[in-house]
């Protein structure tokens, strides 16, 4: 039996990617604050995106999760969240309508400040500092002060994320997502793109069914999902500490839920299933994400779901895919093979972004959109081999024009990258480049729904 469950049993457990607080009385006080914050996520909310992902996991619609690779206090601005928003929104809308597969969106938003990093430690100029570990921890300006860990900055982030989310909730439902809009979610530079030109395209014909529609009585007015959308969080439940004060008892189940965003996913670093982060993602009652790189093994992999997941309850478990294009083909078919044959019910998302990093000859860290598209058709082409439902992706990405991965039809070379440049740590697709990949997507989708329905007629 699995010792009993509370907020504070990761303390208990060895942990990996802490930082080292100077201050360990003031993190306490902190930590004593967020605990009487209100919640920034209801139970009920994170309970109805459990009910989505389950349909995912049962073939009935997809994940569509980005974001920021690491949000940023500098880079907090209104146009930024609402951009990121409306090219979700965009990519959802071409999902939807060229695969005719209900989107379950999810930002990587409102909470994802936290980041792993492979060394603690970044040395200049023979100067040794902690490593930069996101604007909740640390800050990135290489000075001693910058470096050092300080509470405030979770203080600071919470409230970020309570703005954030404030201003998600109202574009979700406040009219910015009605369907009727559909054209002015078009950012001007994307617009005269391949990609904005085709989007224009989808944009005219929807135009035309909703006309179609409003003429047989359905409208915004009597049909809220034309009005309004489901819009959910998520970040890498990195820093216990603030996971750990925004986790309250649900009144109406008397659960545990970590109330700080609806998904809560456990990084590629930190899967150890002795340690602390599984120990504490496994109490939430929240679906939770796992992800899943190169050293993961079948057996392992088995192991963390035992726990993570033990009701083999659809939609709790996300598993998040990031091999990398070389590798996914001899990395993904065992896993996938290993799950059906347990009879396991999880979402399976491709992140083609982790696996995919390279320094440039400039140095800067960049991914070639031709190996993000080459690990998603590979990851599709698995699930159609195996019988499996690809079931989403997970996306590093951003509203704004920046020129941080190479390629697509906009053709970004190395010599661009240091023309707009701005993450504060990985690479994140631009929104053309984000616009892009959903049609060649909602293509794969329609594919392997048109495949489905083939296979189940043969069967009948
Ligand atoms: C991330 O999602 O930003 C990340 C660090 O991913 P991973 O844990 O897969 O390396
Ligand atoms: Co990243």
């Amino acid at each position: 039996m699995p010792e009993k469950w509370t907020p504070a049993n990761w303390r208990g457990k060895p942990i990996r990617q802490v930082p080292d607080y100077p201050d360990s009385q003031a993190l306490r006080e902190v930590e004593t604050l967020l605990g009487r914050y209100p919640p920034l996520v209801f139970a009920g909310e994170a309970r109805r995106l459990k009910a989505a992902l389950a349909d995912v996991a049962q073939g009935k619609g997809f994940l569509l999760q980005g974001g920021d690779c690491a949000e940023s206090f500098a880079e907090f601005h209104p146009d930024n969240i609402r951009d990121t928003f409306r090219v979700l929104l965009q990519m959802a809308v071409v999902l939807t309508y060229g695969a005719a597969c209900p989107v379950v969106k999810v930002g990587r938003l409102a909470g994802q400040f936290a980041k792993p990093r492979s060394s603690d430690t970044e040395s200049q100029d023979g100067v040794t500092l902690p490593a930069y570990r996101g604007d909740m921890i640390n800050a990135m300006e290489f000075s001693p002060e910058a470096r050092a860990a300080d509470p405030q900055r979770l203080v600071q982030a919470h409230n970020q994320a309570a703005a954030t989310l404030n201003l998600l909730r109202a574009f979700a439902q406040g009219g910015y997502a009605d369907l009727h809009k559909v054209h002015q979610w078009n950012l001007s530079f994307v617009a005269d793109s391949p990609a904005g030109a085709r989007y224009q395209d989808i944009a005219n014909r929807l135009d035309e069914t909703l006309a179609f529609m409003a003429a047989c009585g359905v409208t915004s007015e009597t049909t809220p999902q034309i009005r309004e959308t489901d819009f959910f969080t998520s970040h890498e439940a990195l820093l216990l500490n603030y996971e750990q004060a925004m986790t309250r008892v649900d009144s109406t189940t008397g659960e545990w839920y970590d109330t700080s965003a609806h998904l809560l996913w456990i990084g590629d670093r930190t899967r150890d299933p002795h340690g602390a982060h599984v120990e504490f993602l496994r109490g939430i009652g929240n679906p939770v994400g796992l992800k899943v790189g190169p050293t993961a093994d079948a057996d392992g992999l088995m192991r963390l779901i035992d726990i993570l997941d033990p009701a083999n309850d659809p939609g709790r478990l996300t598993l998040i895919v990031r091999m990398g294009a070389d590798r996914i083909e001899g990395l993904l078919p065992p896993l996938v093979r290993r799950l059906r044959r347990e009879g396991r019910q999880v979402v399976w998302a491709c992140d083609p972004m982790h696996g995919n990093t390279v320094k440039s000859a400039s140095g800067f860290k960049t991914r070639h959109f031709d190996r993000i598209l080459a690990e998603v058709q590979a990851f599709f082409a698995i699930h159609r081999a195996e019988g499996s439902h690809a079931g989403g992706v997970h996306f590093e990405m951003t509203g704004q024009d920046v020129t941080e991965c190479v390629g697509g039809a906009q053709a970004i070379t190395e010599a661009h990258l240091g023309a707009r440049y701005h993450t504060h740590c990985d690479p994140r697709l631009n929104a053309k480049q984000a616009l892009e990949l959903a049609f060649l997507l909602a293509e794969m989708l329609k594919e392997a729904r048109t495949q489905r329905r083939d296979r189940a007629a043969a069967g009948s």
